[in-house]
């Protein structure tokens, strides 16, 4: 399984950066790009560094990463280029057509991901050494500019900035929103089965929200002022964090970033009280998002609701906490860790993109955040639930959680085939 994993690597490398998944999503995408790189560096590892420095040199003048960065010309794909149009932005990449909309900052960790797999430390203290600033602009780039009420807790004005796309958690949102009927062709649904994607009516407001991010020139302030979707994501915000701690020790082992580590240090103290304060919801037991636009926490559990953990987070008591809330939700010996939205609630489709099927990018930052608090039993589990699920089903860009269904139906893997970061992250948990 490791040599056809390395295989859809390979076919899925374009000279300098990965497609997620050859005809779904024919470009490079910022979050993606991160853990295919963690798989590379396996093996390759001059690739992997070719992945980042590709994704950074889209980097924006004002330190911002786009989601997607459109290196080549494709029919598959929609909303493309012509749409996002980013160059509205009067600091936005001179040089790379790009979205006007980032993803989690995961590149801080992934630096020290392959800092941690590289077997010439000295070769690749070199190389980070060289990127890491620019890196640290992303995060200073979101404590400026995506931090209104500056609470150490950075905000999202897009679905698509989530990673976590069509969650049901986004339902409460459009529910406030009144977004026009676009005519336009999808794309997305002439590959993949569209019981297994997100809705027509769920693109017009993905559309529509860019409609407005555009007519400000995706002004952060302005849009801050005005998009209707504008949420503080725990998933999003424990990646920042986890890379914030990430940098940290990477600056002081390059050595002579001091002011750099002091300043990490202060977002690191601020965020992490912040998020305990402010994202946690006593009667769920778990982390939950917030909607900065009308001033409510959006009760919902999900896998992002244990993404904490992979940053260090919760305390103990709390972390305990996590623990019951997702044996008693997501467990049981009928599932398969984890889904990606809580399997007892009314809003759990089990096959349709981030509504509930389990992914393993999650699936990865769970295991490590579980095994980071001692919890090794349940860490093992979503270990061994992502390896069987892969080698079951093949290298699926999501899963069916029910285990039941997968005894009767051998065809349990949706979306992309030959998916990169399945591929990427299957080498990572079996080398490890
Ligand atoms: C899509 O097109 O569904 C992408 O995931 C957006 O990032």
């Amino acid at each position: 399984m490791k040599g056809k994993a390395i295989e859809i690597l390979n076919d899925n490398w374009r000279d300098g950066f990965t497609v997620p998944s050859k005809n779904l999503y024919p470009y490079q995408w910022k979050w993606d790009s991160g853990f295919i790189a963690i798989g590379l560096a396996h093996f390759n590892m001059d690739r992997a560094k070719r992945e980042i420095n590709t994704l950074l040199n889209a980097q924006w003048e004002n330190g911002f990463l786009p989601h997607i960065v459109f290196h080549t010309k494709s029919e598959n794909y929609f909303p493309g280029p012509e749409f996002h149009r980013a160059d509205l932005h009067p600091r936005a990449s001179k040089k790379y057509k790009s979205t006007g909309m980032t993803q989690p900052p995961v590149t801080g960790f992934v630096l020290q991901e392959m800092y941690n797999i590289a077997t010439d430390k000295k070769d690749i203290v070199e190389y980070i050494g060289k990127h890491i600033d620019k890196v640290y602009a992303n995060h200073e780039y979101f404590y400026n500019h995506r931090d209104p009420f500056n609470e150490g807790l950075v905000y999202i004005y897009h679905n698509w900035e989530s990673g976590t796309d069509n969650s049901p958690i986004w339902d409460d949102i459009w529910e406030t929103m009144v977004s026009p009927s676009y005519n336009f062709e999808r794309k997305d649904t002439s590959h993949v089965d569209p019981s297994q994607r997100p809705s027509l009516r769920e693109y017009d407001h993905y559309l529509h929200i860019i409609d407005i991010a555009k007519k400000h020139k995706y002004d952060d302030g302005k849009i801050g002022e005005h998009s209707p979707f504008l949420v503080q994501d725990p998933l999003f915000n424990a990646i920042l964090i986890k890379s914030n701690q990430s940098l940290i020790e990477l600056y002081k082992l390059i050595g002579g970033y001091e002011e750099k580590v002091v300043q990490l240090g202060k977002w690191q103290e601020k965020s992490i009280t912040a998020f305990n304060e402010k994202l946690f919801d006593e009667g769920l037991g778990a982390y939950v998002h917030y909607d900065l636009r009308n001033n409510r926490p959006l009760k919902f559990v999900s896998s992002s609701s244990f993404s904490a953990l992979f940053a260090g987070i919760p305390d103990k008591d709390r972390a305990k906490r996590l623990v019951n809330t997702m044996t008693q939700r997501f467990g049981g010996k009928n599932t398969y860790l984890c889904a990606s939205f809580d399997p007892t609630h009314e809003r759990h489709d089990p096959k349709r993109y981030w509504r509930g099927p389990v992914w393993i990018n999650l699936n990865w930052m769970l295991y490590r955040g579980f095994k980071a608090y001692n919890f090794d039993d349940l860490a093992e589990q979503i270990k061994q639930d992502s390896i069987e699920l892969v080698e079951k089903y093949g290298f699926y860009e999501y899963f069916d959680p029910r285990r039941n269904e997968h005894l009767v139906n051998t065809d349990k893997g949706y979306g992309g085939s030959n998916f990169s970061w399945t591929a990427a992250l299957y080498i990572d948990l079996i080398e490890n």
